[in-house]
């Protein structure tokens, strides 16, 4: 049986996994709910996004505890500039003594969009080319082909440093009074950041920087700085209510 351990805020990566799973199989785990180390899995798939060049810091927790007898195979994605981070991933799970067989990497829609605005026919075009790259990628796991990175260039004190104050980035958000109450973000945070305080929602210091909240309120009423930002995404193929759900064999997406 495989285990496709993902990590998604927006639904980029739900995707690849869901369409992985189509292709070989297997059980899906939504990383931050997960406390094992695989060993009942018979092959182990991660599926994340880039963070800072790097990895979002429940992947980089996760990989620490992973079985070093299964066969491991990472595919990241990411919005505009990788940084070397498939090259970071292999290092990284090498040092770790991991069975690292491949690490895929493709571009998806950006969403680190708090700051600037990436235009719609932009993000379209994007999500429009990586099916092509996905479906490749996918060819190449379900046929066991490996691929790992060439050696490259790295920024492993950047993202170091931008990990060690991703929890800063809770106390700049905001909540409008377009806030009807209804505890989504609450529960869908994989940090358990946010709470419903005397009928207000509140940030704490946990903040894994991963921005569902901000992109899936369905009010909008969550804001960064103050900004009054309209845009906001999701991946279109998914059911955003899936994300951060585990999926059985027999469970179809
Ligand atoms: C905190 C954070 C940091 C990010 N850093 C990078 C990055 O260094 N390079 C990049 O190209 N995209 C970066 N992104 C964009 C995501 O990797 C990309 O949009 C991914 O597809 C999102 O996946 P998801 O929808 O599964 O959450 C970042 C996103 C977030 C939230
Ligand atoms: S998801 Fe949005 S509307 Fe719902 S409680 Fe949170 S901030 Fe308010
Ligand atoms: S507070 Fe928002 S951005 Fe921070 S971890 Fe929770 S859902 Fe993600």
């Amino acid at each position: 049986m495989n285990g496709i351990f993902y990590f998604s805020s927006t639904g980029n990566s739900l995707y690849i996994a869901q369409e992985l799973k189509k292709r070989i199989g297997g059980q899906m785990r939504y990383i931050p709910k997960y406390d094992g180390s695989g060993e009942e899995f018979d092959k182990l798939y991660i599926v994340s996004p880039v963070y800072s060049f790097g990895l979002p810091k429940h992947v980089y927790e996760l990989m620490p505890k992973l079985d070093k007898t299964k066969e491991l195979v990472v595919i990241l994605n990411y919005g505009g500039m990788a940084g070397g981070a498939d090259y970071f991933c292999y290092k990284y799970a090498a040092e770790l003594g991991l069975n690292i067989k491949s690490v895929f990497i493709l571009k998806m829609p950006e969403n680190f969009t708090v700051t600037f605005t990436v235009p719609k026919f932009y993000l379209k075009g994007v999500l429009k080319k990586s099916y092509k790259r996905i479906n490749k990628v996918l060819t190449d796991v379900e046929s066991g082909k490996h691929s790992l990175p060439k050696k490259r260039k790295t920024h492993d004190e950047t993202y170091l440093k931008n990990k060690s104050n991703w929890h800063l980035i809770g106390k700049r958000f905001s909540v409008t009074d377009k806030c009807v109450r209804c505890g989504k973000c609450v529960s869908l945070c994989p940090a358990n950041n946010i709470a419903l305080i005397d009928g207000k929602i509140e940030f704490d210091d946990k903040c894994v920087a991963c921005l569902g909240c901000y992109h899936r309120c369905p009010q909008k009423a969550i804001v960064y700085l103050n900004k009054s930002k309209k845009d906001r995404y999701v991946n279109p193929n998914i059911n955003e209510s899936d994300i951060g759900a585990d999926f059985d064999e027999t469970e179809s997406e």
